[in-house]
């Protein structure tokens, strides 16, 4: 069964918002980024297990949750990923990274692997999978693909934006995998680009062209 979550919230509907403006500087798109991925943490987080520990108040001993932040992965889809995960990380200091490198293949839109590092122990970890744009949906099937072979105890995928033809793609092929969104635009155009979207997350994060 497919789970997609559309994180509907006035802060950050707001903030997408300003980020898809095109005359946005890039400093103010990444610091918008990196706003709605602390929001968005929020809800990804939102059924994390917590265990609880001793502490005592300055009034009396009691029994408090905590989280084990350890225990999670945040798996940045280079390299647009990195604009998600500082947020990400402000919220969970205590998790782990991994990077998957993909790039598209500009005429077949194929999502082609270069990079592929992750912590040890994947088995006991909850993998959330970062990615802004989920477009094709071809590089987030081909991350999470090969992210399964390390067999974490869960995989999550967190995105902005979605196309539905990228969101269609990806739940066929993952139906495990929940997927956190903050909106869903209209559809692709023949670029792969999805409209009426933002452009070039890795692009405008970076300023790169
Ligand atoms: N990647 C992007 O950065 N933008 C899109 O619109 C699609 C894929």
């Amino acid at each position: 069964m497919s789970q997609i979550h559309h994180v509907v919230h006035p802060l950050i509907q707001h903030k997408l918002t300003l980020m898809r403006e095109k005359d946005r500087s890039t400093n103010s798109f990444r610091r918008l980024m990196g706003e709605i991925s602390m929001l968005m943490a929020y809800e990804v987080t939102r059924d994390m297990p917590t265990q609880l520990i001793d502490i005592e108040t300055p009034l009396e001993p009691m029994q408090s949750p905590v989280i084990d932040g350890k225990k999670t992965v945040f798996i940045s889809i280079m390299r647009a990923g990195a604009g998600f995960l500082d947020g990400m990380l402000n919220v969970v200091p205590g998790a782990r990274i991994g990077h998957i490198g993909l790039y598209r293949d500009p005429k077949t839109l194929v999502a082609v692997e270069y990079y592929f590092k992750m912590p040890a122990d994947m088995e006991n970890r909850d993998a959330i999978v970062l990615d802004p744009m989920l477009a094709t949906g071809n590089s987030a099937v081909a991350a999470v693909d090969r992210l399964k072979e390390t067999r974490p105890k869960s995989i999550r995928f967190v995105c902005l934006l979605a196309a539905p033809e990228g969101l269609k793609n990806f739940t066929e092929a993952h139906p495990d995998v929940p997927v956190y969104t903050a909106a869903i635009d209209r559809g692709l155009n023949e670029h792969g680009y999805i409209v009426p979207g933002l452009g070039d997350a890795g692009d405008r994060l970076f300023g790169t062209k």
